[in-house]
């Protein structure tokens, strides 16, 4: 008999066609995510799911699944997954770590630069008819080169981000839990206080885990110590950033731009008044929608699911220390 796995949206099809091969696999057919009743019931009979970061996977749903090995991700974030609850019930978490770092890094500088030379808003400028000449002033911008980069955290995206920035020239400022020898080797980058960082970077770019810890970590106080000609980029996760603050502090000119591809809802609703400040530019959390890349986040997806229904260590978890099939106390 095949496992049984419910896959929670329709995903690249790579991905769907290795798991199909495998499982008896039932799709939620959609791009939009699966009703949370519907999820509840479809995985009562379930040994795996294959979900995305707009599933909430915690005790209701574990409840919900009392045959459930293993529940494999396609994203590297997990933070709506209780990995906690998971690893008391000896099931395994995969995740799809690595694959999407250069992406993500590519597109944490394409929302950067277009913040900075206002591109957006050119666009817009053009489509409403308004440019009738060259003009000496027109949407003038801050230099990259030589500026200042502040990357909060330097994990992989972190330091991929910081590569890019050593061809541009910037002053790299990095904060992390420890300072990292190899990241100040390879791109001079230092190691300063949250404090210096957001008091001297002309660029602050987040690149944390959401944990109770990073949860609103740009609040209306850390917005308070940047310059008022900083850009805010954002492409973690919403949480991260006090999105009531982040509205006074563009309003009042305390910073200059933000640039967005994660927000706190997730989707923000239109309006937002996020969505309408001329300062403020927002996509709908694609920094790692290269083709490629969520090609491979699904076909990794797919062997960490695989490896869970048949009982074998996850290619890549975040809860190793679950051993198959063994559920721990409490
Ligand atoms: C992730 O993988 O965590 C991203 O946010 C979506 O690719």
């Amino acid at each position: 008999m095949k496992p049984k796995v419910l896959i929670t949206r329709r995903v690249p099809q790579q991905g769907i066609d290795q798991v199909a091969a495998h499982c008896e696999a039932e799709l939620w057919d959609s791009d939009l995510p699966i009703p949370r009743d519907v999820l509840l019931e479809k995985v009562a009979d379930k040994d795996g799911i294959y979900c995305l970061l707009t599933e909430r996977i915690n005790d209701e749903l574990l409840d919900a699944a009392p045959k459930l090995k293993v529940v494999s991700q396609m994203a590297v974030g997990f933070d709506n997954i209780d990995v906690a609850a998971c690893t008391r019930r000896g099931i395994p978490v995969g995740n799809t770590p690595g694959v999407l770092t250069e992406t993500t890094a590519d597109f944490t500088w394409a929302l950067l630069m277009a913040a900075a030379r206002r591109v957006v808003e050119g666009v817009e400028y053009v489509r409403a008819g308004h440019w009738v000449t060259w003009g000496p002033m027109l949407l003038m911008g801050p230099d990259l080169y030589g500026a200042t980069l502040g990357i909060v955290g330097m994990g992989r995206i972190g330091q991929a981000v910081a590569r890019r920035a050593v061809g541009f020239g910037m002053r790299i400022l990095y904060t992390d839990a420890q300072p990292i020898a190899s990241a100040e080797q390879e791109f001079g980058a230092t190691f300063v206080s949250t404090a210096q960082l957001l008091a001297e970077s002309d660029f602050v770019t987040l690149h944390v885990n959401l944990t109770p810890q990073t949860y609103h970590m740009i609040d209306r106080e850390a917005l308070r110590q940047m310059k008022p000609t900083a850009i805010l980029v954002n492409a973690a996760r919403g949480g991260c950033v006090d999105p009531d603050a982040l509205v006074e502090a563009l309003r009042s000119g305390e910073i200059a731009y933000a640039a967005l591809d994660v927000t706190e809802p997730e989707p923000l609703p239109a309006d937002h008044p996020l969505v309408h400040l001329s300062n403020c530019i927002i996509v709908p959390h694609i920094a790692s929608a290269s083709i490629a890349t969520r090609t491979k986040m699904a076909t990794m997806a797919a062997d960490n699911l695989l490896a869970g229904v048949r009982g074998e260590p996850l290619p890549t978890c975040v809860n190793p220390e679950v051993i198959p099939g063994l559920t721990l106390p409490g």
